[in-house]
C-alpha cells in the first residue's frame, strides 16, 4: 500500500477536507495514474450528502470523483494497453465480474458485480473504493480507457461520464440525421448531449430554466432553446420529439416533456433526482410514448464515444478550480450556476 492525498468527507453535512488515503500497490493486471483533472459531476455531490441513501447508502469517508484523466506512472507486468508516461483515464467503474452476460456483451455498466469508482466494496483494501478527488489512483486496465492526443486535457476529463452517461443513449436510441431531439437541463450532462445531438446531426432542441444560457445553448449546437417557463413556447413543441433526454438533477414536470413526444417517441432519463417523477399514464398511452432510463455506458462504448471526441474535436466546457475550491463550487452546483463542468486542477492537490 501507499499513501495518496485526497480529499474526503466525514459525514453528510461536512465539508470535503483534506486527507491522506491509503492506495493499492499496482498487481500484474494494474494500472497507477498521476491523475491531473477531475470534473466535478453531480452524482458527486449526490453521494456526498447521503441524497441516494435508499439505493446506495455512503459509507465514510468519502473520495469522489470519476472523471479522472491523468498520466501513468506505473504498470503491472502483465499490463498491454499501457506504458509509463501514456495519457489514461478512468470513469465510473474500476471492476466488474467480466463473466456474466452483460459483462460478456460489452455491458460492464449492467454487471450485477460491478464497483463503481467510489463507494463500493474494494476486495483489494476491504474497504471502499475511492475516487478522483486524489493525486493518484490505481485501476485495472480493463477499466482504463486512451485520451486521444488533441483533446484538452480538462475539458477531456467530464467526457467520462457526462460525456459517456448522454452518448450512450442517443446512440442506443438511433439519433442522428432526420431526428428531432430534446435535451433537458443544460448542466454538465446536459450540454454534453447538445453537443453529440448536434455532431450527430440531429435537429436539436434545448429546454432549460436559465435564461442567462440561452445563448450558450446555440453556441453548443442547439437548433432551438426553449425556456421552461414559457408555457406557450412550452406548448407550441407539443407531440414534435422522436427523442428526449432528460438531465436534470432535482424534481421537476416530467409529463410536459412526456406530451411533447410524437409517436413511439422516447424520453430517456439520465438525471436521477432522489424522489420518484409523478408519470401520468395517460401521457405514455396516447401514442405509444416510452418513458425509459440509462446509465452511464460500458467500456468499449466509452473508448469509442472518447475516439468520436477525438475526431470531432469536442470537449466539456469548463471552468478549472483549485481542489481548495470544492465545497464552494458544489453550493454554485445546487444552484445550477457553473458553465458547464467544474475541473479541478489537481496539481493545487499536489501543491498544497
Ligand atoms: N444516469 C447516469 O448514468 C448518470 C450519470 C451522471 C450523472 N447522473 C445524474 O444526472 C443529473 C445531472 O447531472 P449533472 O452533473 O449534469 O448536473 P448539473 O450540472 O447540476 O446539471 C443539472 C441541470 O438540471 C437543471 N436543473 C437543476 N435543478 C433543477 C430544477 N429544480 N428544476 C429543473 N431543472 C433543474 C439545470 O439546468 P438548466 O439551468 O438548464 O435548467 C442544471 O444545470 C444528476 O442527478 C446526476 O446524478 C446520472
Ligand atoms: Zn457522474
Ligand atoms: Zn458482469
Amino acid at each position: 500500500m501507499f499513501n495518496a492525498k485526497a480529499y474526503s468527507a466525514a459525514s453528510a453535512t461536512s465539508p470535503l477536507v483534506p486527507t491522506t488515503i491509503a492506495r493499492r500497490d499496482p498487481t500484474d493486471t494494474d494500472v497507477q495514474i498521476e491523475i491531473l483533472f477531475c470534473g466535478i459531476c453531480h452524482s458527486d455531490l449526490h453521494q456526498v450528502r447521503n441524497e441516494w441513501s435508499g439505493l446506495m447508502p455512503t459509507v465514510y469517508p468519502c473520495v469522489p470523483g470519476h472523471e479522472i484523466v491523468g498520466r501513468v506512472t506505473k504498470v503491472g507486468k502483465n499490463v498491454k494497453k499501457f506504458k509509463e508516461g501514456d495519457l489514461a483515464a478512468v470513469g465510473c467503474m474500476v471492476d466488474s465480474d467480466g463473466t456474466c452476460p452483460e459483462c460478456k456483451a460489452g455491458n460492464e455498466q449492467f454487471c450485477p458485480n460491478f464497483v463503481l469508482t467510489y463507494n463500493f466494496p474494494d476486495k483489494h483494501t476491504g474497504g471502499v473504493t475511492y475516487g478522483g478527488y486524489s493525486d493518484s489512483i490505481v485501476v485495472d486496465e480493463k477499466f482504463v480507457l486512451k485520451v486521444p492526443k488533441n483533446l484538452d486535457l480538462a475539458g477531456a476529463a467530464p467526457l467520462l461520464c457526462a460525456g459517456i452517461t448522454t452518448y450512450s443513449p442517443l446512440r442506443h436510441w438511433g439519433v442522428g440525421k432526420g431526428k428531432k431531439v430534446g435535451v433537458v437541463g443544460l448542466g454538465g450532462l446536459g450540454h454534453m448531449a447538445v453537443k453529440f445531438a448536434h455532431a450527430l446531426g440531429a435537429h436539436t432542441v434545448v429546454f432549460t430554466g436559465s435564461p442567462s444560457k440561452v445563448e450558450d445553448a446555440r453556441r453548443l449546437g442547439a437548433d432551438e432553446v426553449v425556456l421552461s417557463k414559457d408555457a406557450n413556447a412550452m406548448q407550441a413543441q407539443a407531440g414534435s420529439f422522436d427523442f428526449i433526454l432528460d438531465a436534470v438533477a432535482a424534481p421537476h414536470d416530467i409529463n410536459a416533456y412526456i406530451q411533447m413526444l410524437a409517436r413511439d417517441g422516447n424520453i430517456t432519463m439520465v438525471g436521477a433526482p432522489e424522489q420518484p417523477l409523478p408519470v401520468s399514464v395517460f401521457g405514455l398511452l396516447f401514442r405509444r410514448r416510452r418513458f425509459s432510463g440509462s446509465i452511464i455506458g460500458g467500456i468499449a462504448e466509452t473508448q469509442e464515444m472518447l475516439d468520436f471526441c477525438g475526431d470531432h474535436n469536442i470537449t466539456s466546457d469548463v471552468e478549472v478550480i483549485p481542489i481548495q475550491k470544492v465545497n464552494e463550487a458544489y453550493e454554485r452546483l445546487v444552484k445550477s450556476d457553473v458553465k458547464y463542468r467544474f475541473s479541478i486542477d489537481m496539481a493545487s492537490l499536489r501543491e498544497a
